[in-house]
């Protein structure tokens, strides 16, 4: 890989800006034999939460046009599973390893944050989507001060960076991300998913068993690059973009729009070696434009 991608993002250095999207490529051990994890810029893990989840219940997975909807739950082995057996494993691929924790109380995520304070990875990635239980089923991510108090909690528990994920389910993204650098976050990503339905015309019944779910994949993607947009318009820490990702060219956008790296979720489903392809495919773009390295594409766009 060219030294025209080799990042570095928070603080963490990297071979490239590319990465996984939690949740859609497992802890990585699961892609090793069609990925070499080492050509990652980073492994973002599988959402991880205190104790096992079994997640949800009846269909969780639903394609929509240029996109799929999930209501995947957080199914995971719980944290100290994957600090036992699960981290060890990726620490001979020498790539930053990220870990995205979801909690349903703010002191659960300071926990999460504190067990994994001395686990061998780069980064912790906050998920505020999740449904916050002590609060009626708000979610964190859709309300500033909870957002703010997640990292803060965090914050207090660890030394490591924290890069806090913001869901698009808010009307004003700009002050969401504003809310989380005052508490003290070292970067953002974005998107989530957005909140979706789809109903089965024949059995009148929503198709997912959690009756809505996120939607995904490339019917997502201008609304993420105009988050992308305004987030590093309304702030001055990096952004990791995400949010329909399936070519070189899409990686591009989320560049120009302000992203300082960017992730890749739904296309690992139809293309394992999706995130090998969108590097080569942005090496290639900045040679035929003719630029020495990837951060001459930050923020670009020309208005
Ligand atoms: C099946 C599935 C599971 C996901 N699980 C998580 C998760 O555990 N934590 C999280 O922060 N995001 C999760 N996401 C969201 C993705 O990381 C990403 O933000 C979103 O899908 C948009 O990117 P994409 O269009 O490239 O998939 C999940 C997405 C999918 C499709």
């Amino acid at each position: 890989m060219s030294s025209k991608l080799s990042t570095v993002f928070a603080g963490i250095s990297m071979k490239s800006p590319v990465m996984s999207a939690s949740g859609t490529f497992g802890f990585g051990l699961e892609y090793s034999d069609f990925v070499p994890l080492q050509a990652l810029g980073a492994v973002v893990v599988k959402g991880t939460t205190l104790a096992p989840r079994a997640g949800n219940t009846g269909h969780r997975i639903a394609e929509t046009p240029s996109g799929m909807l999930n209501s995947v739950g957080l199914e995971n082995p719980g944290v100290d599973e994957v600090i036992k057996h699960i981290l060890p494993q990726l620490v001979p691929y020498e790539t930053p390893v990220i870990v995205n924790i979801s909690a349903s109380t703010v002191e659960e995520y300071g926990l999460l944050a504190n067990k994994l304070s001395r686990a061998p990875i780069a980064a912790l990635e906050i998920n505020i989507s999740c449904p916050n239980v002590k609060q009626g089923g708000m979610v964190f991510g859709v309300e500033e001060e909870s957002a703010a108090a997640v990292v803060a909690s965090v914050k207090q528990n660890t030394d490591k960076p924290i890069i806090t994920k913001l869901s698009p389910n808010v009307t004003d993204i700009a002050s969401m991300a504003r809310a989380v650098e005052q508490a003290g976050t070292d970067a953002i990503s974005l998107i989530n998913t957005l909140q979706g339905m789809v109903i089965d015309i024949h059995s009148w019944r929503p198709v997912l068993g959690n009756v809505m779910g996120g939607l995904s994949g490339p019917a997502v993607k201008p609304v993420a690059v105009r988050m992308v947009y305004q987030v590093a318009q309304a702030v001055s820490v990096p952004i990791i973009g995400m949010g329909g990702i399936t070519t070189a060219d899409d990686a591009v956008e989320f560049f120009l729009a302000g992203a300082s790296a960017v992730a890749v979720g739904t296309a690992n489903f139809a293309n394992p070696r999706a995130i090998l392809d969108i590097t080569q495919g942005l090496e290639d773009y900045l040679s035929m434009k003719g630029l020495d390295h990837v951060s001459q594409l930050v923020g670009q766009v020309k208005l």
